[in-house]
């Protein structure tokens, strides 16, 4: 049998294959001014996305009994919560309404399914949003931050300092989940599970994503 630890790392280095290429939500090769329509649009999204963090956690919460996980979620939720605040004053300071901008329906389905999963193992929970979910987010900022440095300097240090360390907190909380509760050859087969069903869905709400932007231009 593969030690937790060790299964933790290869499981990690699977998802950054899986990856590569697919955060189709900014294209670096695009103008300025496109580029920077591309990144309002992620802003305008995010600031649904990141309450609907908070919604879900609030609803895994009861249904995490293993105390040392459950007692990390609550300085998630507040992270999440700060979030959704920060980035909708910065849209209000740039001139948007946030509540004008309609979420896209795949994002609210992968959130909804989200919710429904509280009741299904931490493992699989913790694989699917903190472990596979939350390391991609952290993976789409740092594109975000690189790409927005010339045009949106302000917005890239709202995310640089005001989110992504948060970010990289949360996708170590996965890790220590799959770390402690992936210590059997079965155990280790339902987080790998639930890290492809994640990754699938997440790439689906990408693209569609990036349909819709393009369509917005
Ligand atoms: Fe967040
Ligand atoms: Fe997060």
């Amino acid at each position: 049998m593969i030690a937790a630890r060790d299964f933790v790392r290869a499981l990690a280095e699977d998802n950054a294959c899986f990856w590569r290429d697919r955060d189709v939500r900014l294209d670096p090769a695009a103008d300025p001014a496109r580029r920077l329509e591309q990144i309002r649009y992620r802003m305008r999204q995010g600031v649904y996305n990141e309450l609907r963090s908070v919604e879900l956690i609030a609803a895994w919460i009861p249904h995490v009994p293993e105390r040392e996980i459950r007692d990390l979620l609550p300085g998630q939720l507040d992270d999440e919560h700060r979030h959704y605040r920060l980035l909708r004053e910065r849209l209000i300071t740039l001139g948007e309404d946030p509540d004008a901008y309609r979420p896209l329906p795949e994002w609210e389905a992968l959130f909804d399914w989200l919710v429904a999963c509280r009741t299904r193992p931490t493992l699989e929970k913790l694989a699917m949003f903190q472990f596979a979910g939350e390391t991609q987010s952290c993976e789409g900022f740092e594109t975000l931050i690189a790409l927005a440095t010339d045009v949106d300097p302000e917005t890239a240090a709202l995310y640089r300092d005001g989110i992504l360390p948060d970010e990289y907190r949360h996708a170590a909380i996965g890790r220590r989940a799959l770390t402690l509760l992936a210590d059997t050859p079965s155990s280790q087969d339902v987080a790998r599970a639930a890290c492809h069903e994640m990754n699938e869905r997440v790439f689906g709400a990408y693209r569609a994503h990036r349909a819709r932007a393009d369509r917005s231009a």
